[in-house]
């Protein structure tokens, strides 16, 4: 149900690896894209923590990404916050180190919107991206999100103020580009 050309999204479970998605994620090329809230470096228990709380709740979904020709684990996407009220979700996604650049996280997320909408009564998937990392952007691009606002200089890193951009898809706009 949830594949893709490239990446199936899956639970994460008891037989994945901690130190090997620590040796794939650690790493700056990675975290430095990503929000504060993640350990850096991040150690052994972070990993094992991280998987145990990744039981998904009825407000957040939690996938691993799996490459589909070599079976490994790559990475990991989700629904970071659920707004039912409102109708909108706010989404993540990274890859490891050694998979960037490959379409394999594009892939991903392509599949976790076609889950999303679905499958949760949603009107609009958003996310955050940081103004330099320019490969992400592209590839929700690819994705067909648009930019929606720039909360300006909202992030500081190597020494500057960066501009914080939120994308979005709208549910209407996701089924007129696949129909
Ligand atoms: C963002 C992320 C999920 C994208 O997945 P990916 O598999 O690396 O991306 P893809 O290979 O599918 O696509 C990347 C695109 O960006 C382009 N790109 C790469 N570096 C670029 C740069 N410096 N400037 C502009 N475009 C760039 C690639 O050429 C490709 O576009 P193309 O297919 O048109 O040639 C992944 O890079 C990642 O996890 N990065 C680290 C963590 C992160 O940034 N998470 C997201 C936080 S918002």
């Amino acid at each position: 149900m949830l594949n893709g050309n490239l990446v199936k999204l899956r639970a994460y479970d008891s037989t994945d690896n901690p130190q090997s998605i620590i040796n794939i994620s650690n790493n700056s090329d990675v975290l430095e894209n990503l929000r504060g809230t993640i350990p850096y470096p991040f150690t052994y228990e972070d990993e094992v923590n991280f998987i145990k709380s990744n039981s998904s709740s009825k407000l957040t979904y939690n996938f691993a990404i799996e490459a589909l020709d070599s079976k490994e684990y790559i990475g990991g996407c989700g629904i970071n916050a659920l707004d039912l009220l409102n109708s909108h979700c706010t989404v993540g996604i990274f890859i490891g180190a050694p998979y960037l650049n490959k379409g394999y996280g594009t892939d991903a997320m392509k599949v976790l919107v076609h889950f999303i909408f679905e499958n949760i009564s949603v009107n609009k998937i958003k996310l955050h991206v940081f103004s330099f990392n320019k490969r992400a952007i592209r590839s929700y691009e690819k994705c067909a999100f648009k930019t929606e606002a720039i909360l300006r200089k909202e992030i500081f890193r190597h020494g500057e103020y960066h501009d914080d951009i939120i994308m979005s898809i709208f549910r209407e706009d996701y089924y007129a580009q696949i129909l």
